[in-house]
């Protein structure tokens, strides 16, 4: 359809007045849609929850109205990876279970979101940011890739051969204005150099846990925060009824 339209228009117009289309690729993250048993990963693979998230599952369940306790999967899908280090299939079937939601619900928000690692993956999960910002932001994310790749000995999608680290590249974190930056685990690190990232990989290879946070040197930086101070929001709220007419 699209395309016997696409040679009406070229027929009518010269091609520059054509309009071209474009579409996104539909891969939006490093991994499968799909799920692929493997020897590691299948609805056999062992998995259940410690007594104590046990516990957990039940007070993050209580948080949900009755009847609507399936909105607790996405936190309960996160404390099975959390526990187990990436996502099993079966450990979505023990989430199912708790949940009394139907096995394919709990693929469909698995599967969406790019924060469950449905194959294993290293102790440390580097994620680095190549979107514009970051690209373009300080030393730019192209330098920093390389130097993880060197330092790693690994690509994009890999994961090295002890274990400890996988490689991924991401679509924007969020932490823009400190570009160039890597996530890795739960933690940010942001405002790389080469020398920062390096310390960094070299640290956790030494078995230490680097401080996360703006490696600027400005201290009092804490987030996402300019880098010559804060230029709005700098005096202390006014409160409720400031500039109200005192008649009212
Ligand atoms: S572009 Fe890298 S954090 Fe936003």
């Amino acid at each position: 359809m699209i395309r016997s339209l696409c040679r009406k228009l070229l027929t009518q117009k010269s091609i520059t007045q054509v309009r071209q289309f474009h579409r996104a690729s539909p891969l939006c993250s490093g991994q499968l849609y799909v799920h692929r048993d493997t020897p590691e990963n299948n609805a056999d693979t062992p998995f259940a929850f410690t007594p104590e998230n046990i516990k957990r599952c039940e007070l993050i369940i209580k948080n949900y109205p009755i009847g609507h306790q399936a909105a607790a999967v996405i936190p309960l899908l996160d404390l099975a990876q959390r526990q187990h280090g990436w996502l099993p299939i079966s450990a979505m079937h023990v989430v199912g279970d708790m949940l009394k939601m139907p096995k394919m619900r709990v693929y469909e928000v698995a599967t969406f979101y790019t924060m469950f690692n449905r194959n294993p993956v290293g102790k440390y999960f580097v994620q680095i940011c190549t979107t514009t910002p970051c690209m373009l932001g300080g030393i730019g994310s192209d330098l920093i890739l390389e130097a993880i790749k060197k330092n790693l000995g690994i690509n994009v999608g890999e994961t090295s051969k002890d274990n400890m680290f996988t490689l991924i590249e991401v679509e924007c974190l969020g932490a823009c204005v400190n570009a160039p930056m890597v996530q890795i685990n739960d933690n940010y690190y942001e405002d790389l150099t080469v020398d920062d990232i390096n310390g960094i990989l070299n640290d956790l290879k030494a078995g230490k846990v680097p401080k996360a946070g703006p490696r600027s040197g400005q201290n009092n930086r804490f987030a996402s925060e300019p880098k010559g101070g804060l230029t709005c929001l700098n005096t202390p709220p006014t409160g409720p009824g400031f500039g109200v007419r005192s008649d009212l």
